[in-house]
């Protein structure tokens, strides 16, 4: 098993309160990045769907508002995330499912571009499981969040070294790449856009 923590464990922390970190200016500033990319994906190519693995409470969902998006698939292994997913004037899709067991539908809708944030080092097969998604077809673009590594948290920085290298070993075109750091927590976050 690939998937890490049982979808009974994310629900009960959902629950709890665990992730309300996420409603954080700094992890705000990392959405709205996130958004920014997905912005300039639209600018350069034209309009898109959105699907966003691991979109937990749809905190990404509030930032795309104007952006010309024909869909918003929330993909998340939490049913207790996905209620939370905010009211929008952007159809939106629920997917209840972990990333291994995600079949790639609903069917896509135009141009896809998937969302990838601090999810993908749950799963240590996380970028083979978007490959795979990938390799069915109709993925244009993928933006991929994940926090930087900390001298106090060697897990972060082992989780964060082996995922880039994972990235830059599928053959995926680097659109762009940021960092973004937050200095009172010294906890800093790497983005990428890649076309594939
Ligand atoms: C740290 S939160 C990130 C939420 C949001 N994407 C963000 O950037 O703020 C991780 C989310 O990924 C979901 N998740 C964890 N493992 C998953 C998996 N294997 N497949 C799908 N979703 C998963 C969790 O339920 C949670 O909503």
């Amino acid at each position: 098993m690939t998937q890490g923590r049982s979808a009974a464990r994310w629900d009960r922390e959902f629950g709890a309160g665990k992730y309300a970190y996420l409603h954080k200016p700094a992890e705000t500033a990392r959405l709205a990045e996130i958004a920014a990319m997905v912005a300039r994906s639209i600018a350069e190519n034209g309009p898109c769907e959105v699907v966003d693995i691991g979109c937990g409470e749809g905190l990404l969902l509030e930032r795309l508002a104007g952006l010309a998006i024909s869909r918003y698939v929330g993909v998340d292994i939490s049913a207790v995330a996905l209620s939370r997913l905010p009211a929008s004037a952007i159809p939106v899709t629920r997917v209840r499912r972990a990333l291994a067991r995600w079949d790639g539908g609903p069917a896509p809708e135009g141009r896809r571009v998937i969302v990838a944030s601090e999810v993908l080092y749950y799963d240590t097969q996380g970028v083979a499981q978007l490959q795979r998604v990938v390799a069915a077809g109709g993925v244009a673009e993928i933006i991929v969040s994940c926090v930087g590594g900390r001298a106090d948290k060697p897990n972060w920085t082992a989780a964060s070294q082996r995922l880039w290298a994972q990235l830059a070993a599928t053959g995926w075109r680097l659109v762009e790449r940021r960092y973004l750091a937050d200095r009172a927590s010294g906890t800093g976050w790497d983005l990428a856009r890649y076309a594939v």
